[in-house]
């Protein structure tokens, strides 16, 4: 099959388009023609080795986390797919394997593909939406009539974040520059925050969850906005155990997992209607590079995606 392989850690240039060997299925595994994968930026931070050591990531491997297709076989123990099944997922970190025409999905990651959606736009939606819910609905508990600023809002996981908060009945805030201000409107955040213009703080006050997807400053003039007992979830730092205990709240840094049933629920939300997914741009399989290259931006608007096949009839 073609796939895209790293055979050392580095830059995009890394990536390389060549043959290999289909995988095969394990017993609690299904291998899936792949149709899309969606790239995320994770992919260019582990194709540069920088999670070498946490991942136990070795070259030579497949990068590409996000997969939509249709199930090709199924190893001895899977009982809730079938071949000509088409599917999504998201595979584990440790492993991936998704930049491909072929991949394996275990049972824990593996879900049936929503039925409103191509597969280009279910590629979009396994890791972002998962990384979404766990930190909202797992981590934070975000009930209906809460109040939850998310920054970030018109990137992967931000677009799903305030669309899975609406679907709970919080109130949303949304960060983002300028041109994304309609943006987030459009996914129904109650209120758009531009943070090239305005300080998130003066505006979102007492919230009960925050969302930071960036880190640094944004993360520090967090804990201020969050009301006692509320709950910060970051996804790229640890929040400061001194500072949540200053101001009486807590906090975790959440690390996405496979998980499909909770794929499942973002797929019934996604056919209700309740969660649209913006794919702002698709590449060929051969041009992985360019979609890395994008993704490490840090300003995408929605997802990426790699076409890998046509879509089946
Ligand atoms: N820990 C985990 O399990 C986990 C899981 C998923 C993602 N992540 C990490 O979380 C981050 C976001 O992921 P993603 O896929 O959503 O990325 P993305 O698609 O690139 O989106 C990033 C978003 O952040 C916005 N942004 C940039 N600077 C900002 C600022 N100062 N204030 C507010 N918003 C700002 C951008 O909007 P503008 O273009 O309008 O600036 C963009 O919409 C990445 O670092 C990713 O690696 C971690």
């Amino acid at each position: 099959m073609k796939a895209i392989v790293v055979h050392e850690f580095g830059g995009p240039e890394v990536l390389k388009y060549e043959d290999t060997s289909r995988p095969e299925p394990k017993e609690n595994e299904v291998l899936v023609r792949v149709i899309a994968a969606g790239v995320n930026p994770v992919d260019g931070a582990i194709r540069s080795g920088k999670y070498a050591k946490f991942f136990g990531s070795k070259p030579p491997f497949i990068p590409g986390y996000d997969i939509a297709g249709v199930v090709e076989k199924t190893g001895a123990k899977i009982d809730n797919h079938k071949p000509g099944d088409a599917v999504y997922a998201y595979l584990d970190l440790d492993r991936g394997g998704g930049y491909a025409e072929y991949a394996v999905a275990t049972n824990r990651e593996v879900s049936a593909k929503p039925k409103s959606l191509s597969f280009v736009e279910a590629a979009g939606v396994p890791l972002a939406a998962l990384t979404a819910w766990q930190a909202l609905i797992d981590a934070g508990k975000l009930s209906a009539g809460q109040t939850v600023l998310i920054h970030g809002g018109s990137g992967g996981v931000g677009s799903f974040a305030i669309q899975i908060a609406k679907a709970r009945g919080a109130k949303v805030f949304a960060t983002a520059s300028t041109p994304n201000q309609d943006l987030l409107k459009q996914l129904r955040a109650d209120v758009a925050i531009d943070y090239t213009k305005q300080k998130f703080e003066d505006i979102a006050k007492d919230v009960d969850v925050v969302l930071d997807s960036v880190g640094t400053d944004t993360l520090q003039r967090s804990y201020g906005v969050v009301k006692k007992g509320g709950f910060i979830v970051s996804l790229v730092a640890r929040p400061d155990p001194a500072e949540l205990e200053k101001h009486g709240i807590r906090g975790a840094l959440l690390g996405v997992t496979p998980n499909s049933d909770e794929l499942a629920e973002i797929t019934k939300l996604i056919d209700d209607k309740k969660i649209k997914v913006l794919i702002s741009q698709t590449f060929s399989l051969t041009d992985a590079a360019k979609a890395q290259e994008q993704a490490a931006t840090g300003h995408t608007r929605g997802k990426i995606v790699l076409k890998v096949a046509e879509e089946p009839k």
